[in-house]
């Protein structure tokens, strides 16, 4: 398969303009500038099926297309650059190793818009990413690719890389402008969406690192090439990020419907060491983990994991052999969540703190006959309840792993000890 996000990060000094020039780089902005209207760039976009892969699958293009045409108000772009769930890393390795891609990607959609002030909202934690990314405004800046009048095109385009202070939840689009606004990073109620009261109450796109990072491939080949990929509702190809109990974790790009098993076997070498498998994450922390014979016959795809009872959300798959309790696991999770929750409203704020203490006590071995269905009543309570979808996000995973392993928390709880006795 032809390498469309990863297409460049194997090659020495890729973060450099001049080696993203020499593949290629930057011709689809020129392209864009030279002989596109913003219509038709959303027209393409669309066209070619993106969706984004910031975890929600929204057909970006339609996304672009609800920016009202006529607001007299300024019009933003932010690219999130947040990545913070558990278990995801693939727009890490973009930033560091393909800044320009992203930055590419965020000015063909910032005209596509009409925005002239774009934002990459950076995770605190990367430091790294941050001065990249950074390095690589500049550099685009200095040859003429941002700035006023780009490429005598008559179009203005600012590029800020903002820091945000490393919470979860700035990555939830509302409170990441929140947060870029300059307040504290709370969600906000939508409707209204971002497209028509985003920053500063104008109308603003957010969209996620890897989706604007298949935009200018997708602008220089064409939407067929791209729809080509994929099945008939996800098209194209997604990163995935594998970690846990794999032989070879990493970043892999597959084209989008790709067999699950087939890949954590063959391409990534299977669970090391004989060990059986017992569970996978496929979406990040925030997504409901599957037993082996759940993932049998699913495929990499929005709808296919959808279908099996978890969602594909950022691709991070997290993967668990017979060692991994899960009473820990579940428990290490809900740690997370509590830890992340902004506050604000009470079902998620309270339900957080009441599953990770209750899934404490049980794996410590002092839960209590009741604890169980205690967790499951928690959890449905927050779902549907909150301002922003961090509650079903932390609220999903936990009733999944009781459901799916129930005798284990039983014995658990019956034993006052775990009997799996592994380090997760
Ligand atoms: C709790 C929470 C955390 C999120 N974190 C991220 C993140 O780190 N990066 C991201 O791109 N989207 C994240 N999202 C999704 C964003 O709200 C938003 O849908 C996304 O950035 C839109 O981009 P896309 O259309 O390109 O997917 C998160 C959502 C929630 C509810
Ligand atoms: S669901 Fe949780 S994270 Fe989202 S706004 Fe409510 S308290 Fe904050």
């Amino acid at each position: 398969m032809e390498k469309i996000l990863l297409r460049n990060i194997d090659v020495p000094d890729s973060r450099s303009l001049a080696v993203y020039r020499s593949r290629g780089g930057y011709g689809a902005w020129e392209q864009v500038l030279r002989d596109m209207t913003p219509a038709r760039v959303i027209d393409e976009v669309k066209a070619s099926g993106l969706r984004g892969r910031g975890g929600a699958g929204f057909p970006t293009g339609m996304k672009w297309s609800f920016v009202p045409k006529d607001s007299p108000k300024p019009k933003y772009l932010v690219c999130n650059a947040d990545e913070s769930e558990p278990g995801t890393f693939k727009d890490r390795l973009l930033i560091e190793r393909d800044p320009h891609a992203i930055i590419e990607g965020t000015l063909i959609a910032a005209y596509a818009i009409q925005s002239h002030t774009a934002f990459v909202y950076i995770r605190g934690e990367m430091a790294r990413g941050a001065e990249i990314l950074e390095r690589a405004v500049g550099e685009a800046a200095a040859a003429g690719y941002i700035g006023r009048n780009v490429l005598g095109s008559g179009y203005d385009i600012d590029v800020i890389v903002h820091r945000g202070a490393g919470a979860y939840i700035c990555g939830e689009e509302t409170a990441l402008l929140s947060s870029l606004e300059g307040g504290r990073g709370w969600p906000k109620v939508k409707p209204p969406f971002p497209a028509t009261h985003g920053l500063f109450g104008c109308p603003t796109v957010v969209n996620n690192v890897e989706t604007l990072a298949a935009v200018p491939w997708i602008i220089a080949n064409g939407a067929a090439k791209y729809a080509a990929l994929g099945t008939e509702k996800s098209k194209g190809t997604k990163l995935f990020s594998v970690s846990g109990h794999i032989s070879r974790p990493g970043v892999y790009e597959l084209e989008m419907g790709y067999p699950f098993k087939k890949f954590l076997e063959e391409d990534c070498g299977g669970v090391p060491g004989g060990r059986r498998l017992k569970g996978v994450i496929p979406g990040g922390a925030s997504m409901p983990v599957l037993l082996p014979e759940e993932i049998e016959k699913v495929n990499l795809d929005y709808e296919s994991v959808q279908a099996a009872g978890s969602l594909l959300g950022s691709g991070g798959v997290i993967v668990m052999d017979d060692t991994t309790c899960m009473v820990r696991a579940a428990w290490n999770i809900a740690r997370f969540f509590a830890h992340e929750s902004c506050g604000q409203c009470t079902p998620c704020r309270e339900g957080c703190h009441w599953m990770e203490k209750i899934f404490h006590r049980v794996e410590r071995g002092e839960g209590r006959s009741g604890d169980l269905d205690l967790i499951l009543s928690v959890s449905a309570n927050i779902m549907g309840n909150t301002i922003c979808p961090f509650g079903d996000a932390a609220a999903m995973p936990a009733a999944a792993f009781i459901r799916k392993y129930r005798a284990e928390f039983e014995e658990h709880i019956a034993q006052k000890r775990c009997t799996v006795g592994g380090d997760w």
